[in-house]
């Protein structure tokens, strides 16, 4: 059996097989703990997915590692430094917490080691800080939430009261959104951030948020805060009174069962949803259901992404740090979200947004797809790529 294929089974995760010379070395460096740990979890299937997948399309095996950031940036630095010295992995995957992501970008671009972005939307990674060595197959904070601001003014709502957990995610998604809704004409009646990964009771902020005279409510949160945050908007009584709305994280796939009801009739945008109507798509939620028994997220889709890339890569020759950080930003494919391809003036993903509702389906709740947005291709904002040398 292909190494490839044992690592997708799990098996060959922490040395469970000897490495062969040739073998990619790969560190996945995730939420295995905290608020964020279903999405780490959700990353890794994706991507040991991938690799089953599309593994026998290259001559080279993968080793997988895996190491948990508990979504604290200066363990997941400690995990990197660990990966890249002790372990010397040829590339790194995965990094959930824009937090996190700022931490490691300096040790991974100093280094030299390619690191494949599976979902922090920071966006400095792929702008004023970014690197050759650094190729995001996720999204960025701006992009995913940069259309939400015209798309909401377009439909009539005028003033707005944001939320958002405070640290660099947080502040960057409500940052995209407001630049496009505030220039589009609209205003921000009220904006708070709580604090990160401790606040238990939105209570008081809601109490403002209804206070404030807005027409809606535009929130990013994720994970168990996405959860908490849902359900105590629905029983403090705001649903009905000041429409929900936010970037797709707040009602992704992976968590909305848990939110149950008071999740239905949430608007919000992202880069993919499982009810995306296309065959490459179809393909993947068929296999993804298959492997878990659920249907993928949009966590999911960026670990298979970052997984197909990764192998990609290999297929032009690349097997070394250099060469896998070169290849990487050159890869493109027509995957589960439509034509995928990486900027080569940030090493930003360049796609399409879906603005959907969470409603009730036939085995509980889905996403209705009301607006497919047109690619967003994000700004250079003070990127300065320099090319790598093999
Ligand atoms: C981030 O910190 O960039 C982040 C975290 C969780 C998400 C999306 C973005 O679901």
């Amino acid at each position: 059996m292909k190494r490839a294929i044992l690592a997708a089974l799990g098996l060959a995760t922490s040395f469970a097989l000897p490495a062969a010379a040739e073998d990619i070395k790969v560190g996945l460096l995730l939420p295995y703990s905290g608020v964020y740990a279903a999405l780490g979890n959700d990353i890794e299937a994706g991507f040991n997915l991938a690799i089953e997948q599309f593994g026998g399309e290259t001559e080279v095996g993968f080793e997988v590692l895996t190491e948990d950031t508990e979504v604290k940036p200066p363990v997941a630095l400690g995990k990197a430094k660990k990966l890249i010295l002790q372990e010397k992995v040829d590339v790194i995957a995965g990094i959930v917490s824009s937090g996190v992501l700022g931490a490691v970008r300096d040790m991974v671009h100093g280094a030299g080691v390619p690191l494949i972005v599976a979902n922090a939307g920071n966006d400095n990674a792929t702008g004023a800080a970014c690197s050759p060595f650094i190729t995001r197959m996720s999204f960025s904070s701006g992009q995913v939430n940069r259309p939400m601001g015209r798309w909401l003014f377009d439909q009539g709502v005028k003033k707005v009261f944001t939320l958002a957990p405070d640290y660099a995610g947080g502040r960057q998604m409500i940052g995209g959104f407001t630049e496009t809704f505030t220039a589009a004409g609209g205003e921000i009646v009220g904006q708070e951030f709580t604090p990160f990964q401790k606040t238990q009771d939105f209570g008081p902020y809601l109490a403002q948020a209804k206070a404030s005279g807005a027409d809606a409510v535009y929130v990013f949160y994720a994970g168990g805060e996405a959860i908490s945050f849902v359900k105590q908007y629905d029983s403090f009584g705001l649903k009905g009174a000041l429409p929900l709305y936010g970037s797709g994280f707040l009602t992704s796939p992976l968590y909305v069962n848990a939110e149950g009801p008071a999740a239905e009739g949430v608007i919000t945008a992202l880069h993919y949803v499982p009810t995306i109507d296309s065959e490459a798509n179809a393909t993947f939620v068929e296999a993804f259901q298959e492997l878990t028994g659920r249907m993928p997220s949009e966590f999911a889709v960026q670990g298979y992404d970052a997984g197909r890339a990764l192998i990609e890569a290999t297929k032009t020759g690349a097997k070394d740090r250099k060469s896998l950080a070169n290849a990487l930003r050159q890869v493109s494919f027509d995957g589960p979200r439509g034509e995928t391809s990486i900027d080569p003036s940030t090493n930003n993903i360049v796609q399409p947004i879906y603005v959907y509702e969470t409603v009730a389906g036939e085995s509980g709740l889905t996403q209705k797809v009301l607006a497919q947005l047109p690619a967003e291709k994000d700004p250079v904002n003070g990127c300065e790529m320099a090319p790598v040398s093999n």
